[in-house]
């Protein structure tokens, strides 16, 4: 039986991926954030799971305006880094769980939720950027992923509670394979964030505090959170924290926090970062 042994939240941006790429980490404005993956990646060697479900978002790169899958599961073989304008980050390859993906496709999709197939796709950095920041510069990818992604980036996205309940089906839908793997779920992108208009450059230290606070121990209740909610407080691109809320209904109730941390600014964004291992 696989099994989720953990989550993991974590926002992405594009400056942190050049920040590594580049080898700026020890620069005054990139060192207190990277300080704060330390533990991090001593613990992912420590906990180095068979397989990442990895929930992200895709900004435009993957699928355009053309093509909008509000969820999308990966079930390809494997995913190359998307090139995002500056040609593709210098990251390896991610290789996926076919079988395994394939499994809680149809799992999930017969429990009622409308996902997307998907078995050819790059990857950009709502995926990369995660990987570098927990696992650093390998030269492969330490264990196989699959890529999940949500439509957070053209109205409308799918409200919190619909990720939540969600998270719970991916669990049913891990639990119910037939093979021994130990499975961790992630849920990135965030925090509060706006990249555009008037109001571009807003963070939101309160209400960011409060989501991680909640998220921990209020799931249930946070999950009704409505969208507007997000926006107004969060930023337009705080919206990408419903994806944190797939992470955890795939958890128990009751969850461990083994690390937590915050750090405002990275680029436009406030980071937040948390490992919740889940007790059995
Ligand atoms: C930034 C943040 C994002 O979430 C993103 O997708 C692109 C850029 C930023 O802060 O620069
Ligand atoms: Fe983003």
């Amino acid at each position: 039986m696989a099994k989720i042994s953990a989550g993991i939240a974590t926002s992405h941006v594009p400056a942190i991926g050049a920040a590594i790429d580049l080898g700026k980490t020890g620069e005054p404005y990139w060192q207190p954030l990277f300080k704060g993956f330390e533990f991090s990646k001593q613990w992912m060697r420590d906990n180095t799971p068979d397989v990442i479900f990895l929930v992200y978002n895709d900004h435009a790169t993957a699928f355009s305006l053309e093509l909008i899958p509000t969820f999308a599961i990966g079930c390809a073989a494997s995913f190359a880094p998307a090139d995002e304008g500056w040609g593709p980050r210098p990251v390896p390859t991610v290789q996926g769980h076919a079988e395994l993906a394939s499994h809680i496709a149809q799992s999930v999709i017969q429990s009622d939720f409308d996902l997307t197939i998907v078995n050819k796709m790059e990857v950009d950095h709502g995926l990369t950027v995660p990987l570098s920041l927990l696992f650093g510069q390998p030269k492969a990818w330490p264990c196989r992923v699959i890529p999940f992604a949500v439509n957070v980036v053209q109205f409308p996205p799918p409200s919190g509670h619909r990720c939540y309940q969600l998270g719970k089906a991916i669990r049913r839908a891990v639990e119910s394979f037939d093979e021994k793997l130990n499975v961790q779920i992630w849920g990135t992108g965030g925090m509060s964030h706006q990249l555009q208009g008037p109001r571009a450059g807003l963070i939101n230290k309160e209400f960011d505090r409060r989501f991680m606070d909640r998220l921990i121990s209020q799931p249930d209740a946070l999950s009704q959170l409505p969208h507007i909610d997000y926006i107004r407080d969060a930023g337009s691109e705080g919206i990408e924290l419903v994806m944190w809320l797939i992470m955890r209904g795939a958890l128990n109730a009751e969850v461990k926090p083994v690390h937590r941390f915050y750090h405002v600014p990275a680029s436009n964004t406030a980071v937040g970062h948390l490992i919740l291992e889940n007790l059995s």
